[in-house]
């Protein structure tokens, strides 16, 4: 069979063949697209909510692959969107416009059909008895929604949220009403500053509590976070956002460097597949 087509080696298609014939992946139906902050054209920001997958459990912090059917040959790849909450009832996620593939899955219609693969990856450590600080950066707050529902002792967990455009464009409310939330809007330079001072002092709070630092946002936010909990030896998670385009650890296009302290020695200080191994990661496990 020919598998290595102008040079490329294709046989890794195999491996989201397999992925996609397997239970995991289902079509489900748009139920609605609910934009959020500024309406109308002018919206960046959706919450897209499916009918059931009927996955038998989920853990905050993993993914899935969304591939609108009107994709068509125009878009081949799926794109990785995090679990925001999942119900018998309904599957949903939240995404901000970036490129073409965001900006057509802004323009879904209740009862399109869209192909879905997960729950994929790791998830986020709950430690229901220690203090734990979530930060979250823009779309970061994501994982979150569900984190804070699964959380069984909630008066334990705070969030710092670090953002660009009006709070109102996120999904805060319902976290809002079970735990602290510090919003810090970042609209002047100086702003910046201020966030990375708070994100400072409350990572060193914690790693003197000996307590769970979980991050989620851009890559120049966990690079913050990555190294004040390196500094301050913080236990701390990070789920990293890499572009993918299998999310079933086929293409390699997703890896991430290990530091010295992966436990794997195959992959010590090597590259390891974000979508697989993780999203999340222990922090001081990789490097940035
Ligand atoms: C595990 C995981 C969970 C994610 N969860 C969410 C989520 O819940 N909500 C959400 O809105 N987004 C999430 N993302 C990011 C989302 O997948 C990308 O924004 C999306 O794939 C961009 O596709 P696009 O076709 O619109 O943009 P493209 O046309 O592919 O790219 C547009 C621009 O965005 C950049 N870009 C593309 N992907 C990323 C990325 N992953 N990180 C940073 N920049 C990127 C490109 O370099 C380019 O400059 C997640 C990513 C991962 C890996
Ligand atoms: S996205 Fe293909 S290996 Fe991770």
């Amino acid at each position: 069979m020919g598998v290595i087509f102008c040079g490329v080696d294709y046989r890794w298609l195999g491996e989201v063949k397999n992925a996609m014939n397997n239970e995991k992946c289902c079509d489900l139906s748009v139920l609605d697209l609910v934009p959020f902050g500024q309406t109308g054209a002018e919206s960046i920001f959706y919450a897209l909510r499916l009918s059931a997958p009927n996955w038998p459990a989920w853990q905050p912090g993993q993914f899935v692959m969304v591939r609108p059917h009107s994709f068509g040959y125009e878009i081949p790849w799926a794109r990785p969107l995090g679990i925001c909450h999942m119900t018998t009832q309904h599957l949903i996620c939240f995404f901000q416009v970036l490129g073409r593939g965001t900006k057509r899955l802004s323009q879904l219609r209740p009862g399109e059909q869209v192909a879905v693969w997960g729950p994929l990856g790791n998830g986020f450590a709950i430690e229901k008895d220690r203090p734990t600080l979530l930060l979250a950066g823009g779309m970061g707050i994501v994982p979150f929604v569900g984190y804070v529902h699964r959380h069984p002792q909630p008066w334990n967990v705070s969030m710092v949220f670090g953002h660009r455009a009006a709070v109102d464009c996120y999904p805060v409310d319902s976290i809002n009403e079970r735990i602290p939330l510090d919003s810090l809007r970042e609209t002047v330079p100086g702003d910046l500053d201020n966030l990375i001072f708070t994100l400072q002092e409350r990572i060193h709070d914690c790693a003197d509590q000996d307590g769970l630092v979980l991050a989620c946002g851009p890559r120049p936010f966990l690079r913050t976070v990555h190294r004040f909990a390196i500094s301050f030896g913080a236990r701390a998670q990070l789920s990293l956002e890499n572009q993918m385009a299998c999310g079933v650890g086929a293409c390699l296009g997703c890896v991430t460097k290990t530091s010295d302290k992966w436990a794997d020695k195959r992959h010590k200080d090597g590259f390891v597949q974000v979508c697989t191994k993780g999203p999340v990661f222990w922090a001081d496990q990789i490097q940035f």
